[in-house]
């Protein structure tokens, strides 16, 4: 059954933008903008129907207040109303309303119109499922990786986040102002779980081999690097999520180094996405102070000499300055193992501080 509230502050209007719903509406009312905030605060309809002009709270306010809470998407407002004209129209459709239905209205139109923004906003909803479908696949996806080599448990989710702390500085800084921003930060983030993805494709005697690999298996554990951004291209092909752009370049060029003496394609400085550049250095360092099968977790202070040493050669010294800020928060969350990383913990952690070295 569809759930429609009708919000107007008059009972002959609400009985009447009633009987010209179809009999699959269920049918709530609120007689004020408040009693409809309260309304869906608690069970929140498919779609709301509102006079603008109400006593108090008028509809303006209204969708104000329900938009604090509801996405356009989530909950579609339309105005029906005999108050318009086309200043208060251009206010509505800028507030985030749906759609601006004008008394006198036919039926047929009224009933199209209401069941067309219920349409678009169920569609939506299966759209945004499907996505978050598809975004725990991806996210099982990386976690397969670590289930098959024990030796790397949570080295995605440190890796994401040392990447988070790197972009956070690197923010505070103004750094690469003209890419960088909160809205990209996120982003890299959200990609950076999967940089190692390709390795899904890499032959398990390779992968857990305890022992330093030879030229040829090394050269094969370098195509991980192709085979990730195939694998992301193919997801990104069929859901356009933005962040999987971001999860493509840090697949494919996160061994690149700054130098250019990088795998695969060789690329030196700023031919590096800058999304790969930071993630590198994330990686590295999560490598070199963690165990892996083949050799002992080297100390902080080392890891710190050899990221400092690397500015410039492997590393942007750009993100090595910002990682010489932060150092600390990283130390500290090398001592959690890196199981149940959340922002929260980052914060308190660049509050505490780390040792000093
Ligand atoms: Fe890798
Ligand atoms: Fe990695």
């Amino acid at each position: 059954m569809k759930q429609i509230l009708i919000v107007d502050d008059n009972i002959d209007n609400r009985r009447d933008t009633q009987s010209r719903l179809d009999d699959d509406f269920q049918v709530a009312f609120a007689e004020s903008g408040g009693q409809a905030v309260q309304i869906c605060s608690k069970i929140k309809p498919d779609i709301v129907l509102m006079e603008a002009a109400m006593p108090q709270m008028d509809g303006f306010e209204t969708l104000a207040r329900l938009r604090e809470r509801f996405s356009p998407e989530q909950l579609p407002v339309i105005f029906y109303t005999a108050h318009a004209d086309p200043e208060i129209e251009r206010k509505a459709f800028e507030a985030g309303a749906a759609d601006f239905i004008t008394k006198p209205c036919s039926k047929a139109a009224f009933t199209h119109r209401v069941n067309l923004q219920y349409r678009l906003a169920q569609q939506q909803t299966h759209l945004e499922n499907a996505i978050k479908h598809l975004e725990d696949s991806i996210t099982l996806f990386s976690d397969m990786i670590e289930f098959r080599d024990e030796s790397i448990g949570g080295h995605a989710q440190r890796t994401t986040a040392y990447t988070g702390l790197l972009t956070g500085e690197l923010l505070r800084e103004g750094a690469f102002a003209d890419e960088l921003s909160q809205e990209t930060a996120e982003m890299i983030e959200r990609a950076a779980p999967l940089h190692d993805v390709g390795k899904i494709g890499i032959r398990d005697v390779i992968l857990l081999k305890p022992a330093l690999l030879d030229d040829e298996e090394f050269g094969i554990v370098k195509s991980h690097t192709s085979i990730g951004g195939k694998i992301l291209r193919y997801m990104y092909a069929s859901s356009s999520q933005p962040y999987l752009e971001y999860a493509i370049k840090i697949a494919e060029e996160h061994h690149e180094r700054f130098d250019g003496k990088g795998y695969p394609a060789r690329r030196r400085g700023n031919e590096i996405s800058l999304c790969a550049r930071i993630v590198s250095l994330a990686d590295v360092y999560d490598a070199l102070t963690d165990t892996r099968t083949y050799k002992k977790p080297m100390s902080y202070a080392d890891a710190c000499r050899v990221i400092t040493t690397g500015a410039g050669h492997q590393f942007d010294p750009v993100i090595v300055r910002a990682f010489n800020a932060v150092k600390p928060a990283f130390w500290k969350i090398a001592q959690t193992g890196g199981a149940g990383l959340a922002p929260s913990y980052i914060q308190a952690s660049l509050r505490a501080g780390g040792p000093d070295f």
